[in-house]
């Protein structure tokens, strides 16, 4: 019942914004999301017990209230509506982890989000659009970010899960949608090295980044780069002595560290970025 209200709240949106008149944002409604997909959202997640699992548009107060009492974790819930913000400081008191939770009654696009190293959300997609910013310029790289139901335009997600429900939902199916926050890499960094110095030009859109550039004077291609949070890593296939191996590496505020790992052998390299 709950999720058909979604659903009927989305289908209008989406039918009013393909006949052109739609404008007006509609706040996201309070529905709840059944516990086994709550489940699933911390699971995917990887909740542990040193996270702050920040639910935004918290409603009751189950995933805060969840990440808590199964996973130790500090949570933190943002909730537009006063009743619901008491409702969930009453139902964190019930479940034993009142200590561990807060329940802070605002808006969360003026929330600060720094705080959080899991972010989960039930909200709409226009709200997750609006969001996106923030969560570049807010969370630390490497924080993970579950949608129940709703993407993001733009950024795609690192992964997502589509499984059906059961008990009072049997017959509906559910979808989660998961990012990790990727560390900022784009530009050119450099390393001098005994070869000569390595120059990388990385372009990035999210996670997604190309890494190439050159060895001395020998032209480096890679393939396979990765950026997950602050890790990083690409195959090089640069000729010669230097660009050839797996490099896997860091992201440090001003560095790449990492290992480079060819022909069986293993060295590190610093990577700065260029001046
Ligand atoms: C679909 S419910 C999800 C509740 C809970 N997170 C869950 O998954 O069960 C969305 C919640 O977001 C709240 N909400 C809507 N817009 C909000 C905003 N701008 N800031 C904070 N909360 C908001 C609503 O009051 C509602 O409780």
């Amino acid at each position: 019942m709950m999720l058909r209200t979604a659903f009927w709240i989305v289908a209008a949106l989406s039918v009013a914004g393909t006949a052109g008149a739609q404008t007006a944002e509609v706040a996201p409604p309070f529905v709840t999301t059944p516990p086994e997909v709550v489940e699933r959202m911390l699971a995917l997640a990887e909740t542990r017990g040193d996270d702050v699992v920040m639910d935004l548009g918290s409603g009751d107060g189950r995933i805060v209230i969840a990440a808590a009492k199964q996973y130790g974790a500090r949570g933190i819930g943002v909730e537009l509506d006063p009743k619901l913000v008491a409702a969930a400081r009453e139902n964190a008191q019930a479940a034993g982890v009142a200590q561990q939770t807060r329940f802070l009654n605002g808006d969360v696009l003026k929330a600060d989000l720094s705080g959080a190293s899991v972010v989960t959300a039930y909200l709409l997609p226009w709200l997750m659009d609006a969001l996106q910013p923030k969560f570049l310029a807010e969370l630390a790289p490497g924080t993970r970010i579950v949608s129940h139901a709703f993407a993001m335009s733009g950024w795609e997600p690192d992964a997502t899960r589509e499984f059906p429900l059961s008990g009072e939902h049997a017959g509906r199916t559910a979808t989660l949608y998961f990012w990790v926050v990727p560390a900022e890499v784009r530009g050119e960094w450099y390393a001098a090295q005994p070869e000569g110095e390595w120059r990388l030009e990385i372009r990035q859109n999210f996670q997604q980044i190309e890494v190439e550039g050159a060895v001395g004077d020998v032209p480096l291609r890679t393939s396979g780069a990765v950026l997950r949070g602050t890790h990083i890593g690409w195959q090089g296939e640069g000729e010669g002595e230097g660009g050839t191996g797996r490099f896997e590496g860091r992201v440090l505020t001003f560095q790449i560290v990492g290992t480079l790992t060819a022909n069986g052998a293993s060295r590190s390299i610093v990577f700065a970025r260029r001046p």
